[in-house]
């Protein structure tokens, strides 16, 4: 299957299980579990949850290995990075990233989208892959429209 029509079947998944009522991190999680699940090169998928007051993401419902970055500053590596600028941030090969915070050798490429309510930044998408430059442009809108899916959520 393409990856547009891929794309749009999980949009449609991910949307089902927005109408589901419980908390917030429910929604997420069962979110992070399908795009982890149905997209083989998408080996860690979580969510930072912005802390305006302090600057700081911190991490929210995800599946992939455990994590050491629990807590980012604004400016700080890839997620941070996204953060400050409010844009969606591929790293095609981390290996040329100088600002980038390593969770596992694995890991080759990254993706952050940035999660907007009320046009107000309140968190990310979070995506790594242990393929290189596994990311286009069908990758990047998808996770945008995701986004506002999810924005409720956070
Ligand atoms: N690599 C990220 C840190 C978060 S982990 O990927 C889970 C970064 O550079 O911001």
């Amino acid at each position: 299957m393409s990856k547009s029509g891929r794309f749009s079947r999980l949009k449609k998944k991910v949307e089902k299980i927005t109408g589901k009522p419980g908390p917030d991190s429910r929604v997420l999680e069962e979110a992070a579990r399908i795009l982890h699940d149905e997209v083989e090169y998408y080996d860690w998928v979580g969510f930072y949850i912005a802390d305006p007051d302090q600057d700081e993401l911190v991490l929210g419902p995800f599946v992939g290995e455990e994590t050491d970055h629990t807590n980012i500053d604004y400016g700080e590596g890839i997620c941070g990075q996204s953060a400050d600028t409010e844009e969606t941030f591929i790293v095609q090969n981390v290996a040329e990233a100088d600002n980038y915070l390593s969770c596992s050798p694995e890991v080759k490429s990254e993706i952050v989208v940035p999660v907007f309510r009320s046009g107000e930044f309140v968190g990310e998408i979070d995506i790594d892959s242990h393929e290189l430059a596994p990311f286009g442009p069908e990758d990047e809108s998808f996770l945008e429209s995701l986004a506002e899916v999810l924005a409720p959520f956070f």
